[in-house]
């Protein structure tokens, strides 16, 4: 039988060093929270229940992790052990191994959490820490080693003598621990220190004082085991963090011309031979087929986007766009925008919550808002959707094959039938019927010699 597994993961720090109105384990590392990062990791593993302890912005981070943990409130901050000892109630009478981890080290992997609990479960251990080598240890808990190399206890930055504070083995601050013996060992935790905190670090020492098996399982990469507590940290797990995803897209087959200066959110999926040209903002749930350009400086958040469409220099944001799609230089697609396939956007349009049939074309500085434009529509360089009287929006119905001229105003509501024919500077303001010709504009008077007239007066 194997054993049963829980997680803790602690989250009910201010984050004092943040500065930040936001509370620490809800910053977003390449648009996810951090504690998110961690509890979507811990969630990949076999895990029997974990709980999220939660103090500082309970509210929020409880309705950020909905439905992905339990939660255990620790009222007042008085450092990890007490953390760890809120949850008790749901956890201390269990048999098992428990897996305890800050939610403010974004960058660690289910991996490695299976490395650890499976060295831990090996050893027969009582306590195992997740360690590494710190070029800079500055902060970290230390791990303390007896002649012999084995783990004698965790000594904090604050706590450390000189001599200990040049150990380069660091805490991670993820352990696992035998379950009972944990919450054993936590009722015997002081506060005698320099922060005046029950710090979970201090189980290793009691479990070794009780001569249980107590051991530390070196993680190899260094840089997943980053603790965030400023926006230092934070811009150095952003940077690596991208450098992770930008690596899984290439690898799956996308080019990204400068990965250095490409920005893609976590969620974000792409298709086989996509580019990604440098300066993309690529974010949120948006999914990009095969075969599509993206970019140069072009900023995405929350779209569908399929095959071969290009995408050059503009803004995109909850829409979907079919394939064959051009849009761009300088296009600017606003939420609720479904655009068909074999569009053609070109620069200075934007269009706002408006659906465009297949093969349509907006090639030069239109604003199309509210509008149902069918297919092969064709809207001339210059054209608007009057679609907001200063109290409310109205709907403008472009259908099949209508030609609107060039700077001509649909007043909305307004309905061009299918086929129709809008002249140049024309200001629509009532519906025109299918394969009609429509001019609404002032007739064109030409006064011949007129100017000589004007100067003569002078
Ligand atoms: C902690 C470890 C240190 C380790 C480092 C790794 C302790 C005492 N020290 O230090 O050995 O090297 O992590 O990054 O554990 N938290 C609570 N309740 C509290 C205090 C903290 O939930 O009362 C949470 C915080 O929200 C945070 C995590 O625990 O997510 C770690 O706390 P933090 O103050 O960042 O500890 P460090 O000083 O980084
Ligand atoms: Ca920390």
């Amino acid at each position: 039988m194997s054993t049963n597994r829980y997680a803790i993961i602690l989250a009910a720090g201010q984050g004092t060093r943040m500065k930040s109105k936001l509370y620490k384990v809800l910053h977003p590392v390449c648009g996810k929270p951090m504690v998110e990062h961690v509890v979507d990791q811990v969630s990949k593993l076999d895990i029997n229940k974990i709980v999220t302890i939660v103090g500082h912005g309970a509210d929020q981070v409880k309705a950020q992790l909905d439905g992905k943990s339990e939660f255990a409130l620790q009222e007042e901050q008085l450092g990890t052990a007490h953390a760890v000892m809120q949850a008790a109630p749901q956890l201390a009478t269990l048999q098992g191994t428990t897996l305890v981890i800050c939610g403010d080290t974004p960058l660690i992997t289910a991996e490695t959490m299976e490395a650890l609990l499976s060295h831990h479960e090996q050893q027969g251990a009582k306590a195992t820490i997740l360690s590494s080598y710190a070029e800079d240890p500055t902060g970290y808990g230390r791990i303390i080693r007896n002649e012999d190399g084995h783990v004698e206890r965790i000594v904090e930055h604050k706590d450390a003598t000189d001599e200990e504070r040049k150990v380069k083995e660091i805490n991670t601050g993820t352990y696992c621990f035998d379950n009972q013996a944990l919450f054993e060992a936590l009722q015997h935790v002081s506060n005698d220190n320099a922060q005046g905190e029950y710090y979970l670090p201090d189980v290793i020492e009691i479990l070794k004082a009780k001569g249980e098996i107590v051991s530390a399982y070196q993680i190899a990469d260094m840089e997943e085991t980053l603790g965030v507590n400023d926006r230092v940290a934070l811009a150095q797990a952003e940077k690596i963090m991208r450098r992770r995803i930008n690596e899984y897209h290439m690898r799956n087959g996308v080019s990204i011309i400068d990965p250095e200066n490409t920005y893609i959110g976590v969620e974000v999926q792409i298709g086989q031979d996509t580019i990604i040209y440098p300066g993309s903002v690529i974010t949120g749930q948006t999914v990009i087929g095969n075969d599509c350009k993206i970019g140069p400086h072009t900023e995405i958040h929350d779209c569908e986007i399929n095959d071969r469409t290009v995408i050059r220099q503009s803004v995109a944001h909850q829409s979907s766009i079919g394939s064959d799609v051009t849009i761009g230089p300088f296009a600017h697609i606003r939420p609720q925008s479904a655009i068909g396939n074999e569009v053609r956007i070109g620069n200075f349009v934007e269009i706002k919550k408006s659906t465009f049939g297949k093969g349509s074309k907006a090639s030069h500085l239109s604003y199309i808002g509210d509008a149902e434009v069918g297919e092969q529509v064709n809207i001339g360089c210059g054209s608007i959707t009057v679609n907001y009287d200063g109290k409310n929006k109205y709907l403008t119905k472009i259908e099949d094959n209508v030609f609107v001229g060039c700077n001509s105003n649909l007043v909305a509501p307004v309905t061009i039938g299918k086929g129709a024919y809008i002249a140049a500077g024309s200001t629509i303001t009532e519906d025109v019927p299918g394969m009609a010709l429509s001019i609404a504009r002032a007739r064109q008077v030409n006064k011949e010699n007129y100017v000589h007239k004007l100067n003569s007066k002078k």
